[in-house]
Parts: structure tokens; C-alpha cells; sequence
């Protein structure tokens, strides 16, 4: 039987964001700096990463309590061991609706098949640019873009959803907001610009460095006529646009121009078993050993219910009248986004 639980904001819970591991092949700039994120970095060890029956065990406590969608992050979700293992696990939960994944596709054409097979229903790939030297160096590896197109093309196969992330920041990518926009409406699948965030403290973001929707709205203006869409459900992330000739949409994540916490269903599990109630909420919740040193799944239940129901969580909100946050940070690796 479901239970639903409501935070003091009267939010429901309803999404988990999984992540699976710290690890990634890619040191994106605006998230793995290389100078932060070097060979002696440190990642969580193995054995205090989560088992994929202690995922699927809690992922079922969850969807008890009211979360109908799950997506698995990272890091770099696919550098995790038998992905589609989990997948599977996952996917014979009952009352689960939607399994996703956010991914940058690099080994996505080795294991989309699978993924599908498993019960995967749909794939975030971010891409930001389509310029394979720019592409290299927002990577921070020098990879080109053949990977991560092979990935597109391979989870368009085996007829998975596809969306696009393009997270926009000033004097590096906007070049690439149009040609973006064009390759994404020409090969059917929704492009959303992501408003860089002042996630974590190894990006040295600044307010400066922000592309804000209403400024990609005026560039994308002068090339596409667009419709503003309804949201398709509580709490979508995404302001979604139809291009007037075309079936095609395009979104926006506006999460500091237009913040939306008010909606924010969002969970998130870290691969070491920490809960977090918000993205920039780096006070963890420590499931793990509690798991580990014997709670019984009506303990872990309640404790669920207790750390959600007293959730406050609105950074974003917060964030145009508060300019110092007590909170620690957490780091979009750690906690995938
Ligand atoms: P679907 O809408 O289910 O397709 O996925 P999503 O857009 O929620 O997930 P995805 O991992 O593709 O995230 C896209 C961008 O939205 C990333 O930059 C995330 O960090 C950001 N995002 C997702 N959820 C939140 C949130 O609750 N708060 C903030 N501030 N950003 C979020
Ligand atoms: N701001 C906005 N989006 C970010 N992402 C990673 N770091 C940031 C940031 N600082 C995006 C990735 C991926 C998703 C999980 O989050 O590009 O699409
Ligand atoms: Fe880039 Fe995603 Fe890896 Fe971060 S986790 S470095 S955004 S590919
Ligand atoms: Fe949710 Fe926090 Fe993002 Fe607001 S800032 S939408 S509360 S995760």
C-alpha cells in the first residue's frame, strides 16, 4: 500500500534521483574542474558505494511512499559495473512508472540494448556543444563529440527517450546555442538549455558566467518561432516551447533566473546512502549504516518519512535574498545533478 508524504511546504515526494557512483570518465569544467578533480582525487571506495540489492531494497521503500520515477545518475552512471543489472532490479518494482537515466552517452552505444532490455525507458544525454575542439575542452579530455553522437544514435535504435542537457555558460558555449538548436529539432529529440548553477565549491562559479533563459529566448527568437507550452505534470524542471512548424519542443532549466522549488518533488540518494533534500543541501541523511547495522524496512521507512517531512529546502528561491547559505555544499558529481 502507498503512502503519501508531504514536506513543510506541503510537496509531495515523488522523484528519486539515484546516483551510482562519484566517478566520471568526463572533467566537464562546470562541474569536475581538472584542477580540482586531478589524479589524486579521491573517490569513494568500493565497499562504500551501495549494493544493487541495497538500491533496490530501498528504491522499494521509496516507491511506497509515494515516488513513481526514479533516475540514475553519477558521476558517470555507466561506469558503474552492470548497469543494466540494476535496471532490471529496479524495474520489477511495482508501482515504479518511469525509470531514467542522465548520462554524457560516451558508453551508450555499448549498452543501450541492454539498458532498454532491462527496463530503461528514457536517456538525458548532455551535450554542449557540437564543436569537437570546444566540445574537448569543456570535457576537460579532449573527447570529440563521435562518442556521444554514436550514443544518441544508439539509444534512438532501440526506441528509448531521448532528451538533450546543454548547460550554457557565457563566452564559452553560447556560439553554440543555434547550431545546437537546429541539430536537436532536425533529429527529433527535445533540447534543454541547463542555466549553470552554483553547485558545489569547485566551479568557481559566478553570476557573470550565467546565459539566463530570457537571453537564449531572444537569440533562439531570432532564428525559430516558438509557442510557450503548458507543464505536463507537477513539479516538471523544464520550460518547454514548440517550435510553430514542427511537433519539436525545446526547454529551458532555469533554476537561478526562474527558480522552482516551490514544485521540487525531489529525493536524492547518493551512492554512498545518503539522503538529500535538495541539491544544494549538503546535510546528508545517512541510510547506509543504518541500513547496515540492521534497521528493518519499517525503521528505514520511518526514517524516510521523518527526514521528508521536515524538509524546507527552497535554495534556489532563497538564493535571489540570501547571499551567504550557512548550508554545507555537495557537488553535483557527488549527488548527479
Ligand atoms: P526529466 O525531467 O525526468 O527528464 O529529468 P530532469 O531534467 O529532472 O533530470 P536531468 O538529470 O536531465 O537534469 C537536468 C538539469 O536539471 C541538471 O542540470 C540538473 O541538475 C537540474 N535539476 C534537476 N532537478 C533539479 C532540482 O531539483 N533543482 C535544481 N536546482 N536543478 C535540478
Ligand atoms: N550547472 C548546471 N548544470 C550542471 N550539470 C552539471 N553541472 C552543472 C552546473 N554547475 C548538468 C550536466 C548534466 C546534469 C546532470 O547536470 O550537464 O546534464
Ligand atoms: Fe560532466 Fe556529467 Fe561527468 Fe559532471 S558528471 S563531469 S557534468 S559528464
Ligand atoms: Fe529542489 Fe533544492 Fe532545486 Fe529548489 S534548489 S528545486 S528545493 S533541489
Amino acid at each position: 500500500m502507498k503512502t503519501m508524504i508531504t514536506d513543510k511546504w506541503n510537496r509531495p515526494l515523488h522523484d528519486l534521483r539515484i546516483s551510482v557512483t562519484d566517478r566520471c570518465n568526463f572533467r566537464c569544467q562546470y562541474c569536475m574542474p581538472t584542477d580540482q578533480f586531478g589524479p589524486n582525487f579521491v573517490f569513494l571506495p568500493r565497499e562504500a558505494l551501495l549494493t544493487f540489492e541495497e538500491i533496490e531494497r530501498l528504491a522499494t521503500i521509496f516507491v511506497g511512499l509515494g515516488v513513481t520515477k526514479i533516475r540514475l545518475t553519477g558521476g558517470e552512471p555507466l561506469l558503474r559495473k552492470d548497469l543494466p543489472g540494476l535496471v532490471e532490479k529496479l524495474s520489477s518494482i511495482e508501482g515504479l512508472e518511469d525509470i531514467g537515466l542522465t548520462t554524457n552517452g560516451v558508453l551508450l552505444a555499448k549498452l543501450a540494448a541492454d539498458l532498454k532490455k532491462a527496463g530503461l525507458k528514457r536517456v538525458n544525454i548532455s551535450l554542449d556543444s557540437l564543436n569537437d575542439e570546444l566540445f574537448g575542452k569543456i570535457n576537460g579530455r579532449n573527447i570529440g563529440t563521435k562518442p556521444v553522437l554514436d550514443g544518441i544514435a544508439a539509444a534512438k535504435a532501440v526506441d528509448l527517450g531521448i532528451k538533450i542537457n546543454m548547460v550554457v555558460k557565457k563566452g564559452v558555449n553560447d556560439s553554440e546555442i543555434i547550431p545546437m538548436a537546429e541539430f536537436c529539432k532536425k533529429e527529433g529529440i527535445q533540447l534543454r538549455f541547463i542555466e549553470f548553477m552554483d553547485v558545489g565549491s569547485t566551479n568557481g562559479w559566478k553570476m557573470d558566467d550565467v546565459v539566463t533563459k530570457k537571453e537564449i529566448y531572444e537569440i533562439l527568437k531570432r532564428h525559430f518561432k516558438l509557442q510557450a507550452l503548458e507543464p505536463t505534470y507537477f513539479g516538471e524542471v523544464a520550460k518547454l516551447y514548440q517550435y510553430t512548424d514542427s511537433n519539436m519542443s525545446v526547454g529551458f532549466i532555469t533554476s537561478v533566473s526562474e527558480a522552482f522549488c516551490g514544485s521540487c518533488t525531489r529525493a536524492r540518494l547518493s551512492a554512498s546512502g545518503q539522503i538529500y533534500t535538495c541539491l544544494f543541501n549538503g546535510n546528508g541523511h545517512n541510510l547506509r549504516d543504518f541500513m547496515r547495522n540492521g534497521a528493518t524496512d519499517e525503521q528505514l521507512r520511518h526514517r524516510i518519512m521523518d527526514i521528508w517531512s521536515q524538509r524546507t529546502d527552497r535554495y534556489s528561491e532563497e538564493r535571489k535574498t540570501v547571499t551567504t547559505h550557512s548550508l554545507p555544499k555537495i557537488e553535483m558529481s557527488f549527488i548527479g545533478g
